[in-house]
């Protein structure tokens, strides 16, 4: 394993960088040998594109996201802010302060879904708490925009699940992190009722 790497799973790979003087990190999508070369360059270029348009469209939409330094399609890069803080699972897991901070990720998740973006990988694991107490989104590799209340949904569906597996007990604090949300999220009943129905199929089908 690289020394510089600091994160990534099957897809990429996040590694240290510096962009001008600044502390930053390298997120590179790496080749797939099961895949037929040219294809494979496609796709990952494609999918850093995406990514890096998500997370720009996610700040503009008023959440916090990493600022992006550069982009090299190519090479199937992008360079970003590093941002300084602890994995949200991480704070969680030790008893943090959590009804709070559950709190801001649900606005967070109104924010993007108001802006017709779902992350499409909202896990704990996904998002960083920093110093100041903001939490900040990532990994958007799997999001989309122009999203519909089904993407909503399953985006809140995914999380609820990501919550009892990863972090069981803190059902108060996925309870303050839905009413954030419906709080903060324009016409919330749409996206609440298909949050319901998506949890009705799982359990008939
Ligand atoms: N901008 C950043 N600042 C600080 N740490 C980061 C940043 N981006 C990623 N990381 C770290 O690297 C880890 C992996 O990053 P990310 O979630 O984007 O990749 P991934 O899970 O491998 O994504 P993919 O689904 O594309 O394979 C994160 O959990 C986090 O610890
Ligand atoms: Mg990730």
């Amino acid at each position: 394993m690289r020394p510089d790497r600091i994160g990534g799973g099957a897809e990429a790979e996040v590694r240290e960088a510096e962009y001008l003087g600044r502390r930053a990190v390298c997120k590179v999508r790496l080749p797939k040998r099961y895949r037929h070369p040219d294809l494979d360059a496609r796709i990952r270029q494609s999918r850093t594109r995406a990514e890096a348009r998500l997370i720009r469209e996610a700040r503009r939409a008023g959440a916090r996201t990493p600022v992006i330094y550069d982009i090299d399609v190519a090479g199937c890069a992008i360079t970003m802010e590093r941002v300084e803080g602890r994995l949200v699972k991480d704070v969680l897991d030790s008893g943090g302060d959590d009804e709070a901070l559950c709190a801001s990720i649900g606005r967070a998740i109104a924010m993007i879904h108001d802006a017709g973006i779902c992350h499409g990988d909202l896990t704990t694991s996904n998002m960083i708490l920093e110093e100041g107490g903001r939490v900040c989104l990532i990994d958007f590799s799997m999001g989309r925009t122009s999203a519909d209340a089904e993407d909503m949904g399953v985006d809140l569906r995914l999380l609820e699940r990501a919550f009892s597996s990863a972090h069981p007990g803190l059902e108060r604090s996925y309870a303050a992190l839905m009413d954030a949300y419906r709080r903060r999220k324009r016409n919330p009943e749409e996206i609440l009722r298909k949050v319901e129905e998506i949890k009705g199929r799982g359990r008939y089908t």
